[in-house]
């Protein structure tokens, strides 16, 4: 029995009790999809996080359609889960989810990606600052053309996801008061190693290769399909097409190494350690969390020991 069937049958109601303990939670956590390698570090360590907890983590993963999500959702609500994990595909639509969700008394916190639905409706948000990461990839690019003119291509993420507006956003911030550079083309790849090469293909052949200077991936499997992409074309990625792409998964820090990269800017994929604290204080104690936990940033380029890096990282579920 979850914890909140057991409050049900005592018939009291669900107020944060003292005491609960963790191997006593039943989790629901609606998984986008594995997109990404990024994505693929998330989902397995959410799931070691709850096994270290003795959580009961009950995973959907929705294959990259809000409509699952919502199913999902709604399935974890009839199971009385104690809480819900979501990673929102897209950021709008949940508002009737996460009121039915609130109606049941099950605490939904967000990972990785923000909604736009009232705050009330979720317990907090556990994300990046992503229009930062954005911004830091533009002004890397800044500093690194120094004045020269570049032609920059823009490899978006899925289209709606808070993280691909964040990040088009920031970085446009980022290069702002640049007359040097300029975004020539932007179109999605999806978060996609496949459509990253597929789009890049399409952006060479369009503008030709000597005329682009620079690519801004908002993540770095897509910079990573890309990467092929320019090689297929004849070209040098890194030296001519300079390349910087947000997440800081093992290839990109293995790429960069490899001179065929830049920069990466890193997302952790840890969102479940704070999401799940938040949520075991909430329920234990009635702690309210802040609206927005936020997870650092952080810019690696070939001023840093990036096979040291891909070394640490290669094993941990990319
Ligand atoms: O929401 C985070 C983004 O989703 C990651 O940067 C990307 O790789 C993933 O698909």
């Amino acid at each position: 029995m979850t914890f909140k069937a057991t409050l049900l049958a005592g018939a009291v109601a669900l107020a944060p009790m003292a005491a609960v303990a963790d191997d006593d939670l039943t989790i629901g956590f609606s998984q986008i999809g594995s997109e990404s390698g990024w994505r693929a570090a998330e989902t397995t360590v959410t799931r070691q996080q709850a096994e270290a907890r003795g959580i009961d983590l009950k995973f959907a993963d929705a294959q990259q359609k809000q409509e699952n999500q919502i199913k999902a959702i709604r399935s974890f609500i009839a199971q009385g889960v104690d809480g819900i994990l979501l990673a929102p595909v897209v950021a709008t639509g949940w508002d009737d989810v996460l009121e039915e969700a609130q109606d049941a008394e099950i605490p939904v916190i967000l990972m990785d990606r923000t909604v736009d639905a009232d705050e009330s409706l979720y317990l907090t948000a556990v994300t990046s600052d992503l229009v930062h990461e954005g911004q830091v990839a533009g002004e890397w690019l800044a500093k690194e053309m120094d004045g020269q003119p570049c032609r920059i291509v823009e490899l978006q993420g899925t289209t709606g996801s808070s993280p691909a507006i964040d990040r088009k956003a920031g970085f446009e911030q980022g290069i702002e008061g640049h007359d040097n550079l300029e975004i020539v083309r932007s179109q999605t790849g999806d978060f996609t190693r496949s459509q990253g090469k597929v789009v890049m293909e399409s952006f060479l052949k369009a503008e030709g290769g000597a005329n682009i200077c620079a690519l801004y991936a908002h993540n770095d499997d897509m910079a990573v399909g890309a990467i092929q992409a320019i090689k297929e074309a004849g070209l040098v990625p890194g030296k001519d097409i300079r390349i910087v792409a947000i997440d800081a998964v093992p290839d990109a820090h293995l790429a960069i190494a490899n001179g065929e990269m830049n920069a990466t800017i890193e997302l952790t994929p840890n969102m479940a350690g704070p999401a799940l604290d938040a949520l075991e204080a909430y329920l234990q104690s009635g702690t309210q969390p802040a609206k927005w936990i936020q997870t650092e940033s952080r810019l690696y380029t070939a001023a840093d020991d990036n096979m040291a890096v891909y070394e640490e990282k290669k094993s941990l579920g990319y």
